[in-house]
């Protein structure tokens, strides 16, 4: 289905991206509360995170809005070489052109708007924003859960065969790790995060 007869995607920028942070902050923290991130975050850490996220070289943050432009979904990404060095690193050290690498920070929809093309839009516009600014690949982080983690739903099913499809290939033998609460208050905690790439 046409992702556009049910929401606007869109870049923002500027005042317009300044006036979205709170409600992508919340958003964020909603989606990624969920399994397999289970991220306890706070609107402040987030706010931060997005504003730097978007002076980061040739950074694009897209929304999804409803008809009545609530934001219901974001994509975001950037160069590869000016990110957090936990992610950063461990590709250069296996070997990695950063320069020539485009990296997919997240891409977060609430679950009612789920099932309509909205992902693969995601991809289309951060894949043809690289294209256009010369990046010769694109990648991205994803954590990695154990299948018997005690906190899988049932009926959970991860998203690696949507990344397949779309062409990316989890890099063998590499991995970031990249910390965060599971609990509110709770204690940073280490997750192993796998790379997804794929050539132009
Ligand atoms: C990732 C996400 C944005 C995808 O959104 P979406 O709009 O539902 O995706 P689409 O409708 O474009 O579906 C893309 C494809 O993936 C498949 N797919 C979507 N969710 C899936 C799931 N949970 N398990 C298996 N396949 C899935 C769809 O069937 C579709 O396949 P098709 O092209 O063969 O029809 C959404 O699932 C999400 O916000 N997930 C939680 C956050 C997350 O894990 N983000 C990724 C890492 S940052």
């Amino acid at each position: 289905m046409d992702p556009a007869g049910l929401v606007n995607i869109r870049p923002l920028s500027g005042p317009d991206l300044e006036a979205a942070l709170p409600a992508l902050a919340r958003l964020r923290i909603e989606v990624f509360r969920a399994f397999p991130y289970l991220y306890e975050g706070s609107l402040a850490y987030e706010e931060t995170y997005l504003r730097k996220f978007s002076a980061a070289r040739d950074a694009l943050i897209v929304a999804a809005e409803a008809d009545d432009g609530a934001i219901v979904g974001c994509a975001t990404g950037s160069g590869m070489d000016d990110q957090h060095a936990e992610f950063a690193e461990p590709l250069e050290t296996a070997g990695h052109d950063l320069t020539t690498t485009f990296y997919f920070g997240e891409s977060v929809l609430l679950p009612a708007w789920r099932g309509h093309g909205v992902g693969h839009a995601f991809f289309d516009a951060r894949e043809a924003h690289a294209i256009t600014r010369g990046y010769r690949r694109a990648c991205f982080c994803a954590v990695e859960r154990p299948a018997d983690h005690p906190k899988r739903p049932a009926g959970y099913s991860p998203l690696d065969r949507f990344w397949n499809a779309r062409g990316y290939r989890k890099l063998p033998g590499i991995l970031a790790h990249f910390e965060w609460p599971e609990e509110p208050g709770g204690p940073q905690l280490a997750h192993p995060m796998a790379y997804w790439m794929r050539e132009f």
